[in-house]
């Protein structure tokens, strides 16, 4: 796809990142209708069956044609129905990422539902929680997950303190179709593009050929590549909210707001024991968090990520007051020399020197994590390969402790389905607050990292994945089965 292609369209079909109040009537209603139709993107004006009807190519697509798709939004305690129609041209499905639905609404394709075929439609109706910036993206096994299909779904927690402006911002980056390819071969020739001073760039060794990255033409936040696509529009007094998802396929990413400090509120959509401030924001893929800053003068700032691709500075959306739209904006240097950087360690209040320690009944399963050599395909599980991985079987009520090792020059941002874990343990130590979340890292060459959760989720098969989707595709998957 050609990237000024992509730019227009997806400017052309623009979703509203501003989070404006629910009104009284959608408060009220005890069930949410949506309809999600997956279709190219840019025909958004014109969602309907008859444009969407053209058969799949190659193309970008998106729900209701937009890229990220529509903002789905519930207060916590409303059902959703949705009723998703497929005009991609492949089977598809919908996750729903971070929720814990019942496991036949789960959206996993070909594990927990038929996948949706070309022009068939299939309906979720579940009771969206729990509360916090969840997301949705395609869940089957085809090109179609990997061309748009994603978007933010929040379900608005009473709890939380009120905002005085709310937004979504959605980092993602357009792949070059047959670089998927490559690396799936572990022969692609993409760079990595991570700031120099990341652990990413330093898990590499200098010579070393990757052939697992895929390579982006485009980087985009909400959909459009700066300076394309609106400001978001802040006034002074104001306290604002941001809720940030990485929708990349396989990388990491570091966000910043020029000229602020962001305080972080809520890891994966779930709030932190205690907020944190930091400058600049690290996101595996599939990770989210809350961070919050207050305007406090007139100005235009840029909210942009840091890599040491000079094309990738286009990945910033404008923050300003009224007036200030035209202005140069405030930029931050792009390195993470001398920043305070949200890692685990700092959002679980720092590291104590001993492991977490497990209870003896404790179901435990440790899993090494290994594989992408050059030219190879194997991205493994204890040595296996979806579907020969090792399952993790549960009975109802089990506490379940999961380990990761990785013993490969890749971090991996493991998910599992259904389940808030704590992440309690990272390299070895333990987090003196337990984060809770459902996406987290395990760093590069050794790195370590432990969950617990308790096995309290609806009965069923929930899947345990890299969110890396060349790894993913590669065979780094296992499932968490309930017996019955
Ligand atoms: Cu975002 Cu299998 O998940
Ligand atoms: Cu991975």
């Amino acid at each position: 796809m050609r990237r000024r292609g992509f730019l227009r369209t997806s400017g052309a079909g623009l979703a509203a990142a501003a989070l404006v109040p629910l009104d009284a009537r959608a408060l009220e209603s005890d069930v949410v209708d949506y309809t999600l139709i997956a279709c190219p993107a840019g025909s958004a004006a014109q969602a309907n069956a008859a444009i969407c009807g053209l058969r799949g190519s190659s193309g970008p697509l998106g729900y209701n044609g937009l890229v990220p798709g529509p903002l789905l939004r519930v207060r916590a305690g409303q059902r959703v129905r949705v009723r998703y129609v497929n005009r991609t041209g492949e089977p598809t499905s919908v996750h729903w990422h971070g929720m814990i639905p019942p496991n036949a609404m789960d959206g996993a394709a070909g594990i927990t539902q038929p996948p949706v075929e070309n022009g068939g439609t299939f309906t979720y109706a579940f009771t969206p929680g729990p509360p916090g910036t969840r997301w949705y993206h395609d869940h089957a096994s085809g090109t179609a997950s990997m061309r748009g299909l994603f978007g933010m779904f929040v379900v608005e927690d009473p709890r939380d303190e009120a905002a005085d402006a709310e937004f979504s911002v959605v980092l993602h980056d357009v792949p070059r179709l047959p670089s998927i390819d490559a690396a799936m071969r572990g022969r692609s020739n993409a760079p990595m593009i991570d700031p120099l001073d990341s652990p990413e760039m330093h898990a590499m060794h200098p010579g070393d050929r990757m052939g697992d990255e895929v390579s982006y033409v485009a980087h985009a936040i909400n959909g459009a590549s700066y300076p394309q696509g609106p400001p978001l529009r802040v006034r002074i007094g104001q306290r604002v909210r941001l809720r940030v998802l990485n929708a990349n396929l396989t990388q990491t990413r570091y966000l910043r707001l020029a000229g602020h400090r962001l305080r972080v509120t809520h890891a994966d959509g779930n709030p932190l024991a205690s907020p944190v401030t930091v400058d600049v924001v690290r996101l595996g893929v599939a990770e989210r968090y809350d961070v919050w800053f207050e305007v406090t003068r007139p100005g235009a700032w840029l909210l942009h990520t840091l890599t040491s691709d000079p094309l990738a500075f286009e990945q910033a959306v404008l923050i300003c007051t009224p007036g200030m739209e035209h202005a140069s904006p405030q930029t931050d240097a792009a390195v993470l020399d001398g920043a305070a950087v949200l890692t685990y360690a700092v959002g679980g209040l720092g590291l104590t020197e001993t492991p977490f320690l497990e209870r003896p009944a404790a179901i435990r399963k440790h899993y090494e994590l290994d594989g992408g050599d050059y030219g190879s395909r194997r991205w493994t599980m204890n040595d296996q390969l979806w579907p020969r991985t090792e399952k993790i079987l549960v009975s109802r009520g089990d506490d379940v402790v999961v380990r990761f090792t990785n013993n490969s020059d890749m971090e991996h941002p493991m998910h599992l389905h259904g389940h808030v874990f704590q992440l309690v343990e990272y390299n070895g130590r333990a987090l003196r607050q337990p984060l809770a979340k459902d996406t987290t890292l395990v760093p590069a060459n050794g790195g370590t990292v432990a969950w617990r959760f308790q096995a309290t989720s609806p009965p069923g098969r929930w899947l345990l994945h890299c969110h890396n989707q060349i790894h993913m595709m590669d065979g780094m998957m296992t499932e968490v089965a309930y017996r019955h």
